[in-house]
């Protein structure tokens, strides 16, 4: 059922900040014509009974509204090798298994039927928006944005930029940093143009690799670009201790520092992991506004250590979760959250139990499980700038229908469960199959049984 024009009667949770729960029992939220939020009607607030009895759709009891999942880092072309090829550091996994298959997407009718594939499963996975690293081709990049528009969800897709023949093989590598600069440029235009993009629903990002890729005359070429066009930012940063140090040896400073000088941190700019940010760089990332994609799951891989989190939200940087498919070894945002959580935690147990208790680990690294809601939503939205990851008016009714009750996934709930407890049983249980319907702007983009909820003759 699409939902544009549609008010919903049910029970909502988001998070519009962290720490922030907020759970709209029984409330109706009213979509525009289109998919906007128009208005949320909360009990006791005058005009509720009249929107409650004209709520055209109602959700069973044991079903859940969420916003959907914002996945902050995503490399689509990964998504074959899903699961696998995690036994080597970084610079080995890249040129032993990632390049070669970044490189296969040179054929658009593999290119076509991975990232369907992708497409189709991060929907029915909750994840509404993602932000995407493509490859370094043209056209298998302009099909990813095809793919997002035919199958409805909402993208940020990056044309990757890897000019640097000192460090990318000869088969898998921009032509020039000419031709680099020149396809970005005009991959921007193909994806605003687009005839099926009137709503904006995918939008175009400035993507260099990370710093080892990429020559400092594409760095330099890419900052203006971002700077003309107004276009988002993706790279890679501080990851890995070979990355970080890679950058400070060529650069003489860190990742950011040199991000910053040439242009690309901005306030519409996603760093990858910063697992190696230093306080100063934490500090640098919040003065401009740009973002962290936490990447719990895939930093226990390639950065072998975890990211201070709470010390960078302490500090002002906008931080949401990623995936990092396939550095991260699931396509589901909720195993992100599961791991930040776990993360935070083991950041704070430590590893050496020759130490004194106090010594062991980093005090204060845990998050609750609001904060880890808000990650994968609102947080997610507040770091791309965009009005999405919570109910609220003025914002995309991007949403998943979480059942406690499906048969194959059955979310035993007591009955003295508040329904704080609720949220917590969906966020470390839910499953696939729990996730029964999922929209974008309103419209539906995967449902599961299409029953499950109800809409009343109007
Ligand atoms: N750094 C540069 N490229 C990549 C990539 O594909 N995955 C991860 N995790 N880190 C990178
Ligand atoms: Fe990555």
């Amino acid at each position: 059922t699409d939902v544009r024009g549609r008010s919903i009667f049910g029970t909502f949770f988001h998070a519009p900040a962290p720490g922030a729960l907020e759970v709209l029992h029984e409330a109706v939220v009213a979509v525009d014509e289109k998919g906007t939020i128009s208005r949320v009607a909360r009990r006791g607030e005058s005009g509720y009974e009249a929107a409650r009895a004209a709520a055209d759709v109602v959700l069973p009891d044991g079903c859940y509204l969420l916003p959907g999942f914002v996945d902050l880092h995503v490399h689509a072309p990964q998504y074959p090798q899903l699961g696998q090829a995690l036994d080597v550091p970084l610079e080995v996994w890249l040129q032993k298994y990632t390049f070669p298959l970044e490189a296969r997407y040179a054929n658009t009718d593999f290119a076509r039927r991975s990232y369907e594939a992708l497409v189709a499963d991060l929907l029915s996975h909750g994840t509404t928006t993602g932000l995407y690293f493509a490859t370094v081709h043209q056209e298998a990049t302009r099909l990813l944005v095809d793919i997002c528009l035919e199958k409805g969800q909402r993208a940020l897709v990056g044309k990757v930029v890897m000019d640097d023949p000192a460090t990318c093989p000869d088969f898998y590598r921009d032509g020039s940093t000419e031709a680099a600069l020149a396809d970005t440029r005009a991959f921007i235009d193909y994806v605003r143009a687009h005839p099926d993009n009137g709503e904006a629903r995918v939008l175009p990002v400035v993507t260099p690799r990370f710093i080892p890729s990429c020559t400092d005359e594409s760095l330099a070429g890419l900052g203006k670009i971002a700077a003309e066009s107004g276009c988002h930012v993706q790279t890679h940063c501080s990851e890995s201790d070979w990355e970080h140090g890679f950058v400070l040896e060529r650069h003489g400073v860190t990742d950011t520092e040199s991000l910053d000088r040439f242009g690309l941190l901005t306030r519409r700019t996603v760093l990858a992991h910063g697992t190696f940010i230093t306080g100063a760089d934490m500090d640098r990332i919040a003065q401009r506004g740009s973002a962290v994609a936490h990447c719990p799951l895939s930093n226990v891989y390639f950065s072998s250590a975890v990211f201070p989190l709470r010390a960078a939200m302490a500090r002002g940087v906008r931080v949401g979760l990623g995936t990092d498919i396939s550095g991260g070894p699931s396509a589901s945002l909720f195993d992100s959250v599961r791991m930040a959580l776990a993360a935070g935690r083991m950041l704070e147990i430590g590893v050496n139990p020759d130490l004194p208790p106090e010594r062991r680990g980093r005090p204060d690294s845990r998050i609750d499980t609001a904060t880890a809601f808000h990650l994968a939503t609102a947080a997610g939205g507040h770091a791309l700038d965009l009005p999405i990851g919570q109910f609220t008016p003025g914002y995309h009714f991007d949403a998943m229908l979480i059942d406690t009750r499906v048969p194959d996934g059955t979310i035993r709930i007591l009955a003295e469960s508040s329904l704080e407890d609720v949220l917590q049983k969906i966020l470390y249980l839910a499953s696939k199959p729990n996730i029964v319907q999922v929209w974008v702007g309103g419209h539906s983009v995967a449902t599961r049984t299409p029953s499950a909820i109800k809409t009343v003759p109007s």
